[in-house]
């Protein structure tokens, strides 16, 4: 009886650890397999297209592998669904590097595209994506391919991807709903022009979580109608913060719903930003700052509605519903909060357990602010410029 009992109580234990283990012996696909050389040198895109094929148009769950201690030269790739697969993983072990700027034959938004693949999930350890920006920086001016974007895919996880050298933004969220990102790693040199860690975009249910975002403009970007996004526990510096919008240009002006707790800004030029141009139309409400540690930064708090443009305007994006709370740390400027609100007005703004001080001993610093209404609650610099 007693060990027809342990039996019973191991199966109970086992049973769900064999699920495990078949899914870890689910189909894979090596690029290897498909002709991919791996030495740095010879394009392998096709090869890791016909991996793709057979991974994504296989039954059941399936694994595009892409093994470690290779370097593969991808000119450009396009990971198309929808697929077969019900759930589909690519395991990026190897260096994969993109040619370098001279190299490209014509202009394309990005480098790696995942487009329409439901269910994806993405592991990087080990692995690393190098975009050789340097190659495109110096030309300012030029259309610069970002490194990988995600349009339209749903039920999305990535983790432990690291991405180093983007020409323009690292990771580009278009048009999708419930994804996660987690322990990513991006790095590019503070002065490297428009390499935006994350750009979310018209997505929903997004949740950036752990990563370690190096950049030479906003860690993280949200706009054009995104809504429910989380991002907690984000390591931001340098760069240029943590930001939405901008808003205001085209139809999709919208966002809202967005969560930002327990992140850090360290050597950035903004932190926790809020940018619409002055003559567009949507909005950016219900938007929360909260638990964030400050190191040397500049603009931690700042809602700009003269985005590029300062000529006061009486329409404009409508801000409303906007908390920030729990802000402590250093600034470099003197202006550590700034409520930049046009003639329209921005309403329902919260303040509150802010503690920012100028990062030279002894050094006063100041909130700024019109058109801005709120309340303020246990606040330095104290921010009398916001009425009820
Ligand atoms: C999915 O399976 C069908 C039937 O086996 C096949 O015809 C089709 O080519 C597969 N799709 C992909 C994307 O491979
Ligand atoms: C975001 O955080 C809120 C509050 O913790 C939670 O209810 C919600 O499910 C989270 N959403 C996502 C997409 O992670
Ligand atoms: C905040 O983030 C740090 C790491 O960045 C983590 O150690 C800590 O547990 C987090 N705190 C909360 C309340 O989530
Ligand atoms: C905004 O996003 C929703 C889905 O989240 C979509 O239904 C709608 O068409 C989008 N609107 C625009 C203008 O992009
Ligand atoms: C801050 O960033 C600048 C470049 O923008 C860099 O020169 C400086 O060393 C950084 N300081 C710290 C403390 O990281
Ligand atoms: C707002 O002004 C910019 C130039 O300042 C222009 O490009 C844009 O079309 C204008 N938008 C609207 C909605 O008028
Ligand atoms: C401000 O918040 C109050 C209470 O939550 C709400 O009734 C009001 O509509 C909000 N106003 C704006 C302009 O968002
Ligand atoms: C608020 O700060 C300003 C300077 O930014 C100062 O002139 C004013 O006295 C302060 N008010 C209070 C109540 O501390």
């Amino acid at each position: 009886m007693q060990s027809l009992i342990i039996c019973a109580l191991i199966l109970a234990f086992i049973s769900p650890f064999m699920c495990i283990g078949l899914s870890a012996t689910m189909e894979a696909y090596n690029v290897i397999d498909f002709g991919a050389k791996g030495d740095g040198k010879t394009d392998d895109s096709q090869a890791f297209l016909r991996a793709w094929e057979r991974t994504c148009g296989a039954e059941g769950m399936t694994t595009l592998l892409i093994p470690p201690n290779y370097e593969f030269l991808l000119s450009r790739l396009t990971l198309k669904g929808p697929c077969n697969a019900s759930r589909i993983q690519i395991q990026i072990g190897g260096k994969i590097v993109a040619p370098a700027k001279n190299k490209w034959v014509s202009y394309y938004f990005t480098w790696i595209l995942m487009s329409n693949v439901n269910g994806l999930i993405v592991d990087g350890r080990e692995g690393l994506l190098d975009g050789l920006g340097f190659t495109w920086w110096p030309c300012k001016a030029c259309q610069r391919p970002s490194v990988i974007s995600f349009n339209a895919c749903n039920d999305l996880r990535v983790s432990y991807l690291r991405i180093v050298n983007s020409p323009r933004s690292h990771i580009n969220v278009n048009d999708c709903v419930n994804a996660i990102f987690s322990a990513i790693t991006i790095h590019s040199p503070a002065n490297s022009p428009n390499t935006d860690g994350f750009n979310v975009y018209a997505s929903k249910n997004i949740w950036i979580r752990d990563s370690t975002i190096a950049s030479g403009d906003d860690c993280i970007g949200i706009s054009g109608n995104s809504s429910y996004i989380n991002v907690t526990e984000i390591a931001c510096g340098p760069g240029h913060g943590i930001s939405i919008g901008s808003l205001g240009r085209g139809n999709d002006n919208t966002a809202e719903q967005i969560y930002v707790r327990n992140c850090s800004f360290t050597n950035t030029t903004n932190g926790a930003r809020i940018k619409t141009f002055p003559n567009g139309s949507g909005y950016a409400r219900e938007i929360t700052f909260e638990e964030i540690k400050l190191i040397k930064a500049g603009n931690p708090i700042i809602i700009d509605q003269f985005y590029n443009d300062y000529s006061p305007k009486d329409e404009g994006v409508e801000v409303s519903g906007i908390t920030f709370r729990g802000f402590d740390g250093t600034c470099v400027r003197d202006k550590a909060i700034t409520l930049n609100c046009g003639p329209q007005g921005c309403f329902n703004i919260t303040l509150d357990e802010i503690k920012i001080v100028s990062h030279e001993e002894g050094k006063q610093v100041y909130c700024s602010g019109k058109n801005a209404h709120g309340t303020v609650t246990a606040t330095t610099p104290n921010c009398s410029c916001l009425s009820p």
